[in-house]
């Protein structure tokens, strides 16, 4: 293992074999968060770096909510590409790895991710906090009715409207994917979520471990979970393939493919 100056442990490039599974045991407590990087062997881009969504397209012009008040057809056309996407991948290596960490540790794990694609649950994860929403549901654009289950990939004119607000003469409401958009505000429940398990952890007197995968640390606040997490006595880890902007803050970084990291660092063969 390589030590950089500030004692961070570094493993670049070593054999997935040789990555020493992390301690899970005793009462030990794992909190992990996913970024679209866990997804990228899965086949779906990320947001930002080479093939980046965030390349082709202007945040400003599809994700968010001034971009769907200005031109609603072509945000449903963006998701609709994205749905169509993630309808063909398929779980890999480091999400099966979460579903059975999740299995052998019980109410000792928390899992929560920044994706929309759903890998997580079809790899069999049953408790996944979804921060910045699901590319399967839709909701209405003006009313608090629930979000609603939706797989169409073609979104295309006339757009879909709200079946619970569409009262004459009231103009209907378009529907929306069920996606946290920049400049809207996460769900306080996910958020307590987070919190309440790092907290119970603190109680306890419980070893945590906070483990982030396949993120850049570019969006908040899911970026500042880490700080959270180790002002709680953390232990930090971040598995990724590239230099995370936050990466500062953790006390070990992995730099490699996820499928081939995952597996290792959580003991799964
Ligand atoms: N294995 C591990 N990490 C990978 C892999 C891989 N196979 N491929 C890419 N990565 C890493 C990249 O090095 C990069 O640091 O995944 C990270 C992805 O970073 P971003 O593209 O910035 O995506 P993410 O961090 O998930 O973005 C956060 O930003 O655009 C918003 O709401 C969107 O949830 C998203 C949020």
């Amino acid at each position: 293992m390589v030590q950089d100056a500030a004692g961070r442990g570094y493993h670049p490039g070593m054999r997935a074999a040789a990555i020493p599974p992390i301690d899970l045991g005793g009462d030990t407590r794992l909190l992990v968060m996913t970024g679209s990087g866990i997804s990228a062997e899965s086949g779906l881009a990320t947001f930002r770096g080479a093939g980046g969504l965030w390349e082709g397209e202007r945040v400003e012009a599809v994700a968010t909510p001034e971009a769907f008040a200005a031109d609603p057809a072509r945000v449903w056309r963006f998701y609709g590409t994205r749905r169509a996407a993630a309808a063909v991948a398929v779980p890999n290596a480091a999400h099966l790895a979460l579903a059975a960490t999740e299995a052998r540790l019980g109410d000792r794990f928390l899992l929560v991710t920044q994706n929309v694609d759903g890998l997580h649950a079809a790899a069999g994860s049953r408790h996944v906090i979804e921060l910045h929403g699901s590319l399967w549901r839709s909701r209405c654009s003006r009313c608090r009715a629930a979000p609603v289950e939706d797989r169409s990939a073609d979104v295309s004119p006339p757009l879909p409207t709200c079946p619970a607000c569409d009262r004459p003469p009231a103009r209907p409401a378009l529907m929306r994917p069920d996606i946290v958009w920049f400049g809207e505000s996460l769900n306080p429940a996910s958020q307590e979520a987070v919190g309440q398990f790092i907290d119970d952890a603190a109680l306890a007197g419980a070893r945590l471990v906070f483990l982030a995968i396949g993120t850049s640390g570019n969006v908040w606040p899911a970026a500042g979970y880490v700080r959270y997490a180790a002002e709680a006595g953390a232990e930090t880890w971040l598995a990724n393939l590239d230099p995370a902007l936050n990466e500062g803050w953790f006390d070990h970084v992995v730099a490699g493919p996820a499928t081939q990291v995952v597996p290792a660092l959580l003991g799964v063969t």
